[in-house]
């Protein structure tokens, strides 16, 4: 499976405007059904993290920008407070928003399905915008970049 190139994730919740947010970075993250809007996401049964977020019920899924390496790092650690030295926002739903990314995708956890030692969850999309520059990207154990693809 190192094989296989994924986009690199950041999951976002908070439970109180004012609280801090809860997130851990996803590479399982996709695009489910176009109608009605549906994402979906695997999350491994170990993280304690996610019990957090998906209290809240809604999320922001940002989509890391090439230069959001240390962005990963963080959200991936298991550090008391991930977000210290991130900058996010809430957006008009709700969701913390993370400053800087390549496309952010406010959502809100529908179903969570049996996948193994993973939760497979299934969200509903609220809203979607589209920040700047190109996406990170995971492959074979490593961050890069992603390459413009050829001329037709
Ligand atoms: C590029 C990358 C992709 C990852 N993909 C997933 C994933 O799809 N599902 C998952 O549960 N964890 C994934 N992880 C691991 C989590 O981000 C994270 O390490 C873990 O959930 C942190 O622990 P916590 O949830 O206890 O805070 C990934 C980490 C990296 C760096």
């Amino acid at each position: 499976m190192s094989h296989l190139p994924t986009g690199v994730v950041a999951l976002a919740g908070i439970s109180h405007p004012r609280a801090n947010p809860h997130g851990l970075v996803v590479g399982t993250f996709q695009s489910l059904s176009l109608s009605p809007a549906l994402v979906c996401f695997s999350i491994g049964r170990s993280s304690t993290s996610w019990p957090k977020i998906r209290s809240a019920g809604r999320l922001c899924a940002s989509v890391l920008a090439e230069d959001q390496e240390h962005v990963c790092r963080a959200l991936s650690s298991k550090q008391p407070d991930k977000f210290a030295g991130i900058d996010w926002s809430l957006s008009e739903t709700g969701v913390p928003r993370i400053a800087g990314a390549h496309a952010w995708i406010d959502c809100e956890v529908t179903e969570e399905l049996d996948g193994g030692d993973h939760t497979i969850a299934i969200a509903r999309v609220l809203r979607m915008d589209h920040g700047r520059g190109d996406p990170l990207v995971f492959h074979r154990g490593r961050l890069g970049s992603y390459r413009e693809p050829r001329a037709a």
